[in-house]
């Protein structure tokens, strides 16, 4: 028998709950499902439409079926259609009479909204937390590698010497903008929809404010069909978690890349590397891959809700069930990833000497030797020009530009002398970039307490 079965006579076909059934998902909003209805429940204890002993049996049955779920006392029953009709079959089971007051001047449509908003609202604050943590450990990385020169790239072709710290931070700034973009969904997230019933609001003199403030909300919704049709919080969340995954897999590429024997960059630990069934040899980076490959799938949960909100009436349709596995899997996945990313960074090796050699051996330092023709008063554009010149010159002779004598730089050049060579060494490439933003260690150094400072927050 079904909660809903006062007009519709007999069973409901078997197929209808399969399709229909939604508590395989949304049993995980139990807590929430609770502690709103002892919110709601209190509200209309303090409206005088329930008693105060009505209100009381209400709110002690509410906590005992948390406490017993906790407990393991009691399990889900998960032949329910969903939580809501769960939590409330085992309430008046419990309670009697009373417990059929519960949802006086309330409907699943707003229910499940305020459930869905209080949960994810709590797993935002866990992820941001994991995301943070995950900076944590980059900074803390970073602050070992300020003078570990290695190669930056653009076009994944060597470019102009960077740090090794920081690359890391660059990665750092991402995955606190992730955190802020959170912080911010979050807050749009904390309003509550209770109230307005199955779509048109109630005659009842609900105390709305009171629930949001039981619940830790900030405010009400300001519309009844908005509210409860409204599913823009759930793609926002899943807008954000789709560029944080857009971030892990561009770091999970380099790691990829890091770790080939190509680039030696860097080594992950046999504790977060496989191996191969049939090639001895192999250690891969089956983490960094699926991290990479994750992406896909947050992005699958967006488009997937994006598409099943498109076009729809005003104001609930059912449709927005589709809401909750597609943010609920984008969830579990974004937190498996940032779970393991940390450890993983934390127990690698990287290997300062390999990345020196790849950016001794790229003319990454061809700028600097423009901008030391411009020091002598010779304009960019012949400056570049000449560069070019002598870096030709280098790869026809095999040479770089540390290692070609002064005077071959001074047939092309009157303006070189022996200062030439100071001037273009990597390290002083490096520490001269010491703009705010800049890879010059006393600028990440910078950057790194900026970034502190912020997780502190
Ligand atoms: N399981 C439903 C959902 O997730 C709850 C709301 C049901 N409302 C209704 N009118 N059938 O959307």
């Amino acid at each position: 028998m079904k909660l809903w079965q006062g007009r519709l006579g007999g069973d409901v076909d078997e197929r209808l709950n399969r399709l229909n059934q939604s508590i395989g998902f949304d049993a995980r909003m139990v807590r929430q499902d609770i502690l709103g209805s002892v919110a709601h429940a209190k509200m209309l204890g303090k409206i005088g439409v329930l008693t105060a002993d009505e209100c009381d049996a209400i709110v002690g049955g509410l906590n005992g079926i948390l406490a017993d779920l906790d407990g393991g006392a009691l399990s889900i029953d998960m032949s329910a259609e969903d939580i809501h009709t769960f939590v409330e079959a085992e309430l008046t089971a419990r309670i009697g009479q009373p417990g059929k007051k519960l949802h006086t001047a309330r409907s699943r449509n707003d229910q499940v909204a305020l459930d869905l908003r209080m949960y994810l609202a709590d797993e935002i604050a866990a992820l941001s937390g994991r995301a943070k943590s995950a900076v944590a450990a980059l900074i803390d990385i970073a602050e070992q590698h300020l003078e570990t020169v290695m190669p930056g790239y653009t076009h994944l072709q060597r470019a102009q010497p960077v740090t090794l710290a920081h690359h890391l931070m660059a990665y750092a700034q991402m995955l606190l903008r992730d955190a802020d973009r959170l912080a911010d969904c979050r807050r749009r997230t904390m309003v509550s929809p209770l109230g307005s019933g199955a779509l048109a609001g109630t005659g009842y003199p609900l105390d709305r404010q009171f629930v949001a403030d039981e619940v830790g909300f900030r405010s009400v919704s300001e519309n009844s069909l908005d509210a409860v049709a409204d599913r823009d919080f759930v793609l926002e969340l899943l807008s954000d978690l789709s560029i944080l995954l857009s971030h892990l897999s561009r770091f999970a590429e380099e790691i990829c890349l890091w770790c080939s024997w190509e680039f030696r960059f860097m080594a992950l630990s046999d504790r977060f590397s496989t191996g191969s069934s049939i090639m001895p040899q192999k250690k891969n980076p089956d983490l960094a891959e699926l991290i990479r490959g994750k992406a896909g799938r947050v992005y699958g949960a967006l488009v997937a809700l994006l598409t099943a909100v498109k076009g729809l009436p005003l104001s609930y349709n059912k449709d927005l069930q589709e809401d909750k596995e597609a943010v609920f899997d984008a969830l579990d996945t974004a937190n498996l990833c940032l779970d393991v990313l940390p450890p993983m960074l934390e127990t690698a090796k990287f290997f300062p000497g390999r990345m020196r050699e790849a950016a001794a051996a790229g003319f990454l330092n061809a700028t600097d030797l423009a901008d030391y023709l411009v020091g002598k008063g010779v304009p960019f554009r012949d400056a570049y020009q000449v560069s070019g010149a002598l870096v030709r010159l280098c790869v026809e002779k095999g040479a770089t530009l540390e290692t070609l004598p002064l005077s071959e730089y001074q047939k092309l050049h009157p303006a070189f002398d022996e200062g030439v060579y100071a001037f273009i060494d990597l390290g002083n490439c490096v520490n001269r970039r010491n703009v705010y933003g800049g890879p010059a260690p006393e600028a990440v150094r910078v950057q790194i307490e900026n970034a502190r400072a912020k997780l502190s927050d």
